[in-house]
């Protein structure tokens, strides 16, 4: 939001008047007062129109605060009370935006403030104007160019403990933009006659005392000095010391300040070693020493005080010596010396310390003004700030006094001149009949002063140009003569009879009546100070120095520029400066500040009215007043006139929208205003009597206070509607959030459903398409068939008929080849025997026979009777050779094979041989017999003593001796027994005893059954009715079944010639006693294992379990 200007005026909350033109009544009294009122109240500041009156606080008022600068800044002039901020900005802001060099002039008695005030303004300056790191480094060096100066060119008199004793003004350069460039310094006839001796109670220049009580103890020695002031004649002794003051602490503020400025380290310890020769200076003395010749001449005292000096100075003692004893005279080719006598000796001595200082004084403002000039060549923009001093009416006026007070009447003239023109200018611009203005101009004065032949400047040069005796007296009697008739001369002597009798007006002296007063001034000094004499032989000796800084101080002293004309004079220097001064403020606007002491104590809060009034009339304030009310007392832009009395009126309250000059006009008429009383301008309004203004601004202050009420009111309705506005508002947007809520959720619902049925139909319409996509595919892939069977179609009648063409052409080929070879061999029969032909065939069969069988012979496979390997066959005539030759390959390996067996191998193999006829293919446990060597005699009957009466009853030899289990018949249950078989018999023995249960020769055997099962159960079957057949057939089992039948087989095969039976089958009756029982194998669980097991189920049935 833009920040709510507020219009604020001078006339606001303001004591007494902030601008003297308003007031009423307009006389020195009511003048006075109000300064005092103000001063009161702490209000320092008073205008005359764009004047500053600034009465010296002498104290430090929260007034020149950053803050307020801020306030100040870019305000306009009237808009805030008086301020010295006010001017400044004013005048910074009409030479940066309407490029109009500025100029400030600053003026006032000693103490009354001026060089703050000049301060007050820069430090404003600087603050307002462009920033950055260049911008900032000028600033810094403009503003510390202050310190410097203050040190060298300030000292402590009795009206100001830091009275500035030469008058300065300083130029400060703007670009364009605002920013400051940099700076030039011009200074104004110091004071130099403080450096040999001061006023009671006064002191000699700061740097003096500054340097003695602030240097190291090194620094002093290197300078030669002592820290005591007492030591030296020229430092007055009765108030070395000021309250407040710290001698040391500015000696470093001093130092700093230098070298910020652009000081260097040798420069400032030059200057520091003219200071201390300047104050050694006036610790030599002279005495009287009479000459032969009867004259008297001064000799130095004591020459440890010169000879120091010359060490610092680097001058010859001995020329500097006797320059203090010796005047040379030169007239053109004659050169006369006189010797000086001790007066003389002194004058020289004073003059040449008085000179050396005010020359370093001049250099110290070259050398400033060489770091602060600005570097570039644009054009600049110029504001002066001018701090000179004031009028100077003393007890005893002397020549300087005389000089100072020219430069003020010269001020004041310009002041009138500018204030004049200014207002005639202002009154021309705005249409304003000019009316003549009654003021006193005191260029009449200046006249008297500067007249070129008549003025009294003009006669004190031609007094010191004179040849003869000239004194002051001489002096007063030449202008006692000119300026006798002048009327603002007064003098005693003169030939006016006027004065002859005024006891007030010494003969010594004449009298000025200044624009400020009258001042008296004694003319002694007068031709000597105007004069302002320095011995060549000095000047001389000085440029003879070897010191760089002391050398160029003195320029004339060098020999080869000697100039015989004499030097101008203090009074002309002066003159002709302050001419260029004046020419270069008419170019300026103007800007006063005018400063006036409120008390002679240096003391805040004292107001006297007195010493008040004294510098209100010298400074010609009242006079002022009177330039700048002599048409109309107040006049005003007429928007902020409006602007600030509008409410005074029903048409142009709150808004008028015409111009601002015809809503003024209806206002005044309004008011009803006397007509005489204002005028108007083109852009302003002018006021003839502040009674007007006053009027105005009372009933003003009746209006707004009835306007605060009806702000007041308006404010509460405009506050209470407001609320209801906002409730109203709040109320609105609960609704609407509420709404959105319900719409949102019914919309949410809606949206669901439709989703649903978005879904099904899509499902629907997917469930469609696929449909139909599915349809063409199988279309598709139908009509890819179809299309593939007719191309297979295509293309196995092309191979047919490609087959066919082919078999035609091969076939054609055949027959070609037939019938050429019928051809051939028809045609070359004749040339063959008739047996030819079987002879290459029966070669050609012997040659392929022959490869054959070498190829055979490496191609032979391993002799292994199992290897089925064969090579392949080469030739198809020769298959029949080749199965031939294999069968045969084979037969030879096998009987290769045998041949390694011997007998007993052979019989075991033959056995086993056996075995495989028998079993082979027909029961399940004879693959496990392959890989079991028929042992035949497992049981050692005839080793083993337990069965030596077995072994006693068979003689014959044993076949089988084996432990076989015998099933008994009743319950199925196995009893171990002694199986023994030889050439003849079967014998069943007692396994324990080794009794023969049972007999059976082979003869009565019929039979052996077994199951085609992986059991060892078998049957021996026995022929009916033989002697052993009594308790039936045996049922046996044996872990060596198959050997046990084969070797049985062939035992009877070969005792009886017969086959014995042996029959293979699952299911087998057996003759026990009477009955016959059925023996039926099952496939059984495996309850014990591995071991089947044997069952009587009934009469009939003996069921065996086998795993
Ligand atoms: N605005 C101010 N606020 C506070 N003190 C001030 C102000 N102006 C001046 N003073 C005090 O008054 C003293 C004298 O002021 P200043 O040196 O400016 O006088 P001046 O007019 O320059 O005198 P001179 O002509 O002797 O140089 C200052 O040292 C300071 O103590
Ligand atoms: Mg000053």
């Amino acid at each position: 939001m833009a920040k709510m200007e507020v219009k604020t005026s001078l006339l606001d909350n303001m004591i007494g008047v902030g601008d003297m033109v308003l007031l009423e009544p307009l006389d020195e009294d009511s003048f006075i007062n109000n300064l005092k009122k103000r001063f009161d109240h702490s209000e320092v500041y008073t205008y005359i129109g764009s004047v500053v009156i600034s009465i010296n606080p002498y104290r430090s008022l929260p007034i020149y605060t950053p803050e307020k600068v801020e306030e100040y800044r870019n305000r306009n002039f009237y808009e805030l009370s008086p301020h010295i901020f006010a001017l400044s900005d004013e005048a910074y802001r009409s030479l940066r935006d309407q490029d109009k060099d500025q100029c400030i002039l600053i003026t006032g008695e000693s103490g009354a403030g001026k060089t703050e005030a000049s301060k007050l303004v820069m430090s404003y300056v600087a603050a307002v104007c462009g920033k950055g790191a260049e911008v900032n480094q000028v600033k810094e060096q403009l503003l510390q160019s202050n310190p410097v100066l203050e040190a060298f060119g300030n000292a402590k008199t009795v009206r100001n403990d830091n009275s500035s004793r030469f008058g300065k003004y300083m130029d400060i350069e703007f670009d364009f933009k605002g920013d400051p460039l940099g700076g030039v310094i011009s200074n104004y006839l110091l004071e130099k006659s403080r450096v040999v001796k001061q006023p009671r109670g006064e002191r000699n220049f700061h740097i003096f005392y500054q340097i003695l009580s602030g240097a190291s103890e090194d620094f002093l020695c290197k300078l030669k000095l002592e820290r005591d002031f007492s030591r030296y004649n020229y430092l007055g002794l009765d108030s070395a010391k000021v309250n407040g003051v710290d001698d040391a602490a500015n000696f470093r503020t001093v130092r700093n300040a230098m070298q910020i400025v652009g000081f260097m380290d040798h420069e400032t310890q030059s200057v520091f070693e003219v200071v201390a020769a300047v104050l050694k200076l006036g610790n030599i003395e002279f005495k009287p020493e009479s000459r032969v010749n009867g004259l008297d001449e001064s000799k130095i005292k004591d020459k440890n005080e010169l000879k120091e000096i010359c060490e610092l100075t680097g001058i010859d003692q001995s020329v500097l010596e006797r320059a203090f004893s010796f005047r040379t005279v030169e007239a053109k080719q004659e050169k006369v010396s006189t010797t000086l006598n001790v007066a003389q000796a002194y004058y020289a001595r004073d003059a040449l310390a008085k000179n050396l200082y005010s020359r370093l004084f001049s250099w110290l403002v070259t050398r400033i003004n060489e770091s602060i000039k600005a570097q570039t060549k644009v054009r600049k923009k110029v504001m002066g700030v001018l701090d000179i001093y004031g009028f100077e009416i003393f007890e005893d006026n002397s020549f300087e006094q005389f000089i100072i007070n020219y430069c003020n009447e010269k001020l004041q003239q310009i002041f009138i001149e500018l204030t004049l023109k200014e207002e005639q200018e202002e009154y021309i611009r705005e249409g304003i009949e000019w009316t003549h203005i009654e003021y006193f101009n005191n260029a009449i004065i200046c006249d008297l002063i500067e007249n070129n032949q008549t003025g009294i400047l003009a006669m004190l040069d031609e007094e010191c140009l004179r040849p003869g005796t000239v004194t002051d007296d001489t002096f007063l009697e030449k202008l006692n003569q000119v300026c006798a008739t002048h009327q603002h001369f007064e003098s005693r002597m003169s030939k006016c009879s006027r004065f002859l009798n005024d006891t007030s007006l010494p003969h010594s002296c004449f009298r000025i009546q200044h624009y400020a007063g009258k001042v008296m001034y004694q003319v002694e000094g007068f031709v000597d100070k105007n004069n302002d004499l320095l011995y060549r032989d000095l000047s001389q000796a000085m440029w003879k120095a070897s010191h760089s800084l002391i050398k160029a101080l003195f320029p004339e002293g060098n020999p080869a520029k000697i100039n015989l004309k004499r030097p101008p004079t203090a009074g002309s220097q002066f003159k002709a400066s302050v001419a260029t001064l004046m020419k270069n403020l008419q170019t300026k606007n103007p800007n006063y500040i005018r400063c006036i002491k409120p008390n002679d104590k240096k003391a805040a809060h004292i107001f006297n009215d007195a010493l008040v009034c004294h510098q209100v009339r010298y400074l010609g304030l009242l006079e002022n007043v009177r330039v700048r009310r002599a048409g109309y007392a107040f006049r005003q832009a007429y928007e902020p006139c409006l602007e600030r009395y509008k409410m005074l009126c029903k048409q142009t309250w709150p808004h008028w929208r015409g111009p601002a000059r015809a809503g003024v006009e209806v206002l005044f008429n309004e008011l009803e205003i006397p007509e005489e009383e204002f005028s108007f301008g083109r852009s302003k309004i002018f006021i003839r009597n502040p009674r007007t203004l006053f009027k105005l601004e009372d009933l003003r202050k009746q209006r707004l206070e009835d306007l605060a009420t009806l702000i007041e009111k308006i404010y509460r309705g405009w506050k209470c509607r407001t609320r209801f506005l906002l409730m109203k508002k709040s109320q609105i947007v609960i609704a609407s959030w509420y709404r959105r809520y319900a719409q949102q959720k019914k919309y949410q619902k809606i949206k669901s459903s439709a989703i649903i049925v978005q879904s099904y139909i899509r499902g629907w319409k997917a469930r469609k398409l696929l449909r139909e996509l599915k349809h063409q595919k199988r279309c598709n892939e139908a009509a890819t068939i179809i299309a593939a069977y007719w191309h297979g179609t295509q293309a196995r009648r092309e191979l047919r008929r490609l087959k066919e063409e082919a078999r035609n052409k091969h076939a054609i080929a055949v027959i070609w080849a037939y019938w050429l070879g019928y051809k051939v061999r028809r045609e070359y029969r004749k040339f063959f025997r008739a047996n030819a032909g079987r002879k290459i065939y029966e070669f050609t069969l012997q040659r392929l026979m022959q490869k054959y069988f070498l190829e055979m012979k490496n191609k032979m496979p391993s002799l292994s009777p199992i290897d089925k390997n064969w090579p392949a066959r080469p030739y198809l005539f020769l298959d029949s050779t080749h199965k031939e030759l294999k069968r045969i390959f084979h037969l030879w390996r096998c009987k290769k094979y045998r041949d390694q067996f011997t007998d007993q191998q052979k019989l075991i193999y033959e056995e086993k041989l056996e075995a495989s006829e028998l079993f082979k293919d027909k029961k399940a446990l004879y693959p496990a017999s392959v890989g079991q060597p028929f042992q035949g005699a497992y049981l050692e009957i005839s080793k083993n003593p337990k069965y030596k009466k077995l072994k006693d009853a068979v003689d014959e030899k044993i076949i089988i001796a084996e432990v076989v289990n015998k099933i008994n018949r009743a319950n199925g249950k196995a009893t171990s027994r002694i199986f023994l078989l030889t050439k003849n018999n079967v014998l069943l023995a007692d396994q324990k005893s080794g009794n023969i249960k049972s007999e059976v020769p082979l003869g009565d055997v019929t039979k052996v059954s077994m199951s085609s099962q992986n059991d060892g159960f078998f049957a021996v079957h026995l022929k009916e009715g033989s002697g052993a057949a009594g308790k039936g057939d045996f049922l046996l089992s044996s872990d060596h079944l198959i050997e046990m039948a084969t070797k049985l087989y062939r035992t009877t095969l070969s005792q009886t010639k017969q086959k014995l039976n042996i029959e293979i089958s699952d299911e087998f009756l057996v003759q026990f006693r009477q009955d016959k029982v059925c023996v039926k194998f099952i496939q059984g669980s495996q309850k014990n294992g591995n071991i089947p097991t044997c069952k009587r189920k009934n009469n009939r049935l003996l069921e065996v379990a086998v795993p």
